[in-house]
């Protein structure tokens, strides 16, 4: 399919030069950072809006024009959700990126959907006060972050965007906006619709504008890193982590071979090799006497759980580097791996899910190293493409694509017996749509056929994405 002559006449008077058509330039909006070759597509334009009412615009002619639109924010998704598989245009964000209203009283900002993360947090700071989900690379826009429901480290505490979100400004399919929530924190009122857009992933509307509720500022964050023999040890000790009653920011777990890896990457050290794996643990409170006696109690837990040592980070500049090395893992590994997970299975059963993972590896013959995030029951494995020995990737393993693909079968199946879900925080996109319907049933299926129906009769927003309409 390409664009008609009345789409470009129509479009060029709605947004004039903003529009890209360069064959040369249209690559990059074809793929996201997933590893899967297979779902690159590049789009036949890309439309920059400005503001709501171009969106709005744009949406009316494609609607008239039978044109799929799919929305793209910074591209750093991980289930090729942005990637237009059905032709069409790409709507960016990128220019859409002012912060609309700071409001200290009511402790909420609001900005456009381009705002990227890092920008963000800024602004917060600005205002003395935190918004606490960081799902790992500041270049994400907020648009993108409340698509996908994004979720992060900082997950166990504060839990996901979602909880974040008061309001929404979206564009329906038809051009209609649409202004949901507010600044208010309670409401009985009528079905949630802001509820239902967060994790849509552009299935069911153009987000324009996000109402955030931000907390008052942390005045300290500590930094334990405790090393393991082995990775199920590290899990083990979670339950005896969370049995003490305080709640960490963030328990993350991560295994010494994909550490090594990040390392290399960023010519930066963690702080111990000792054992298998490691648990990295961050704490926050109001001051450095509060998080220095959370840091007592769970370093006692973590010993009397097995840990071979417990190093306290309290510097920043140390902290930092930490941070960076745990948020570059997915870098680090990407170059070898054939499908990187995102499961969230319940956190009793992560251990086990883990162990069968282990299992996985060792009778498939393919190393499926893993991090995640522990105290959520949040696990990425990865299967790899090529060997992995001390932290260097080898030659491609044979046969990698066929051992992939019933690798991840096999993984889901697992998640699905134990109550989990194939997604916990990257979405379904492209990635993992086949496996959505074990995972949901039919019925629940059929009520997001309905929904969708209903939001997009004609099927032009990110058709093919999550499910087939
Ligand atoms: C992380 C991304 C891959 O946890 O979700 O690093
Ligand atoms: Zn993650």
């Amino acid at each position: 399919m390409s664009l008609s002559s009345a789409w470009w006449k129509r479009a060029r008077d709605i947004l004039g030069e903003r529009i890209v058509s360069d064959p040369s330039l249209l690559d990059p909006y074809g793929h996201d950072e997933s590893a899967p070759e297979e779902f690159r597509n590049p789009p036949e334009a890309v439309v920059r809006p400005i503001d709501e009412g171009e969106v709005s615009a744009v949406l009316k002619l494609c609607r008239d024009e039978r044109v799929p639109v799919t929305v793209r924010g910074a591209g750093t998704g991980l289930a090729a959700g942005c990637v237009p598989a059905r032709g069409g245009i790409v709507l960016t964000t990128e220019l859409m990126n002012r912060v609309m209203d700071s409001d200290p009283a009511n402790l909420t900002i609001t900005v456009q959907a381009g705002v990227p993360l890092r920008k963000l947090y800024e602004e917060v700071a600005k205002m003395s006060l935190y918004f606490p989900p960081h799902p790992g690379d500041e270049g994400a826009h907020v648009g993108g972050a409340v698509a996908a429901n994004a979720g992060g480290a900082r997950a166990v505490k504060y839990g996901t965007v979602r909880r974040f979100v008061l309001g929404l400004q979206v564009v329906l399919a038809g051009g209609e906006i649409l202004d949901l929530g507010g600044k208010y924190i309670k409401s009985s009122t009528g079905y949630h619709l802001v509820d239902l857009m967060i994790g849509s992933e552009g299935t069911l509307g153009v987000i324009t504008r996000i109402t955030l509720s931000l907390l008052p500022p942390v005045g300290s964050v500590q930094t334990l890193l405790a090393p393991f023999a082995t990775l199920e040890s590290a899990i083990g000790a979670v339950p005896r982590v969370l049995g003490t009653g305080i709640l960490p920011c963030a328990v993350e777990f991560i295994e010494h071979s994909v550490v090594l890896l990040a390392e290399r990457l960023l010519n930066k050290s963690w702080p111990s090799h000792e054992g298998a794996a490691s648990l990295m643990l961050i704490l926050d409170g109001r001051n450095d006497q509060d998080t220095l006696a959370q840091a007592e109690v769970i370093g006692t837990a973590l010993e009397q759980a097995g840990a071979l040592d417990v190093l306290l980070t309290d510097q920043k500049g140390r902290q930092a580097d930490m941070l960076e090395i745990r948020s570059m893992l997915y870098e680090a590994i990407r170059p070898g791996t054939a499908e990187a997970f995102d499961i969230c299975v319940p956190r009793s059963e992560i251990a086990s899910h883990v162990g069968f993972v282990h299992r996985l590896e060792e009778t498939r013959g393919v190393p499926i190293p893993t991090y995640g995030h522990a105290a959520d029951g949040n696990v990425h494995s990865h299967s790899l493409r090529r060997s992995l020995e001390n932290g260097v990737f080898g030659g491609e393993l044979p046969g990698w694509r066929e051992q992939s693909a019933s690798i991840r079968h096999a993984l889901y199946e697992d998640v699905v017996r134990r109550g989990g879900v194939i997604s916990g925080e990257h979405g379904i996109g492209l990635v993992k749509k086949e496996y959505l319907p074990m995972n949901l049933g039919p019925v629940h299926m059929a009520v997001m056929r309905s929904i969708k129906k209903a939001l997009d009769p004609e099927g032009i927003l990110n058709p093919g994405k999550i499910f087939d309409a």
